[in-house]
């Protein structure tokens, strides 16, 4: 098998900011990159500057709102390399900052579309791959607003706080079996407020003490003080 040795790494939302930084930096691991994005010009300008600079790279242009664009990009990775190391799902959306009184259910559905039922459902078709090999890496794009009610308005908030939820679930049922979950939360400077709430919001317990595993499985990552471009979150 050509690829066989490869390692392959799909970004979502890669088109642009974080994801762009997340795809450059991955293939300058030597991974193979899968860059996805709703905007197809922006995925296939990096594919093949990835490709420009010595890495194997396919753009897929996807909306991660559509729950069988989510789960093709998996179907897509494993037609073209026969599996996925490592899936980020870093494709997001704000919400303007509305609150619950101006949200109607078409911007809660786009952004909870995005943020969370993209991530669960490229999440579910990844793990299925990685499982049958017995090991891959799973990294959501959390959000300070996934632990603090003030950096966006609530659809946002929602949709993050419940993408952090959907990785502790995934990460105590199926780190034990060889995936590991990652959560990394970008921001350009937090409060000492904000990480005060961090630290008391995640404590990490193992649910079931025979899983002893499941701690490291799931591993969280804060970057605190001063102001953090893509480039330092990837
Ligand atoms: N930039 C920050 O300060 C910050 C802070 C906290 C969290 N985040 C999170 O980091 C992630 C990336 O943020 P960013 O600032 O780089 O965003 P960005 O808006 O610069 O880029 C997002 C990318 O996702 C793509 N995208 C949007 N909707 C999509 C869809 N339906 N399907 C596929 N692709 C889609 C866009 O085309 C774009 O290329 C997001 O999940 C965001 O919530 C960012």
């Amino acid at each position: 098998m050509k690829y066989e040795e490869t390692r392959v790494a799909i970004v979502t939302g890669a088109g642009t900011g974080i994801g762009l930084a997340i795809a450059q930096t991955l293939a300058k691991s030597s991974h193979a990159i899968v860059v996805v994005d709703i905007n197809r010009a922006r995925a296939e300008d990096l594919a093949a500057n990835l490709r420009h600079s010595g890495s194997s790279a396919l753009a897929i242009h996807a909306d991660l709102s559509q729950r069988q664009d989510a789960e093709g990009i998996i179907a897509t990775t494993l037609e073209q390399y026969g599996h996925v190391d490592v899936l980020v799902n870093n494709a997001g959306i704000m919400d303007g900052f509305t609150p619950l009184l101006d949200m109607d259910e078409a911007l809660l559905s786009r952004v909870m579309g995005v943020n969370l039922e993209g991530a669960l459902w490229a999440s579910r078709a990844a793990l299925r791959a990685m499982l049958e090999r017995g090991r891959g890496v799973i990294v959501n794009i959390a959000s300070i607003g996934g632990f603090a009610g003030g950096r966006a308005g609530t659809a946002y908030t929602v949709s993050k706080h419940a993408l952090i939820g959907l990785t502790r679930s995934v990460a105590w049922q199926y780190g034990p079996q060889g995936v590991r979950f990652e959560l990394h939360q970008p921001w350009s400077a937090l409060l000492l407020d904000d990480e005060k709430v961090i630290h008391e919001s995640t404590p990490i317990q193992p649910l079931n003490p025979a899983l002893p595993s499941w701690r490291d499985t799931l591993v969280l990552t804060f970057r605190h003080g001063g102001f953090q471009g893509p480039q330092e979150t990837a």
